[in-house]
């Protein structure tokens, strides 16, 4: 568990309310956490399921994995306890995302069970929706796309610890949805999920 180590500190209460932003905005903020092997097509959904729902009005935001390593988790690596502290900063900053009224997306391996339940169970304390989208690629199929050629790094011993390699993938006891990349397109996957964020209540008719 991480403590806190700042002292004197005293939480400080909006004058707004989510909902008030989310009035604003014609849609409920939630967390659409993308999970899923290297290479099994995890940002593809995420960005093109971004765009999907920009150009029909909604305000969406990608947390990409690889993109956040160049700025705000730049000091990690990927040892267990760096992508523990990675997934937990995340999922942080993907409910401050959702709090502020945003359809917030995150694209990471995220390959640890426990690290996946605790940005849940942070969104589930604050009363924020939270889905887990297992993005279900055989590992076979993401070796063989490769498009960073770091899966044939990693069996020639060049890069040590990569996931489904030599490092574990947890794959979700429940996810609220599973897509399958190998059998569907981006598009026809992001048609999926903008149905299931329809039907649950998370965008408002315009
Ligand atoms: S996570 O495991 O901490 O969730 P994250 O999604 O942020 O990983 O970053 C994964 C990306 O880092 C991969 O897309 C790949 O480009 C790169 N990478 C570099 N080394 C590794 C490694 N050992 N295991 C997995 N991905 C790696």
């Amino acid at each position: 568990m991480t403590v806190i180590k700042a002292t004197n500190i005293t939480w400080h209460q909006s004058h707004v309310e989510r909902a008030q932003r989310e009035n604003l905005l014609n849609q409920c903020g939630c967390t659409l956490w993308f999970t899923g092997l290297p290479s099994s097509g995890k940002s593809t959904a995420a960005f093109t399921l971004e765009h999907e729902l920009v150009k029909r009005g909604y305000m969406a935001y990608v947390l990409d994995g690889d993109n956040i390593r160049h700025g705000l988790n730049k000091n990690l690596g990927f040892s267990a306890e760096d992508r523990d502290e990675n997934i937990r900063r995340i999922g942080e900053v993907a409910k401050l995302f959702a709090d502020a009224g945003v359809i917030a997306m995150t694209s990471f391996i995220s390959p640890y069970r426990k690290d996946r339940d605790r940005a849940r169970q942070v969104h589930v304390d604050a009363g924020i929706g939270f889905m887990e989208i297992h993005v279900d690629t055989p590992v076979d199929v993401c070796e063989e796309r490769d498009p960073k050629g770091l899966y044939k790094k990693a069996r020639l011993g060049q890069i040590k610890g990569f996931t489904g390699v030599d490092d574990p993938y947890e794959a979700p006891l429940h996810p609220e949805l599973v897509v399958k990349t190998a059998e569907q397109t981006p598009q026809e996957i992001a048609a999926d999920i903008l149905l299931y964020l329809q039907e649950n209540g998370y965008l408002k008719h315009r």
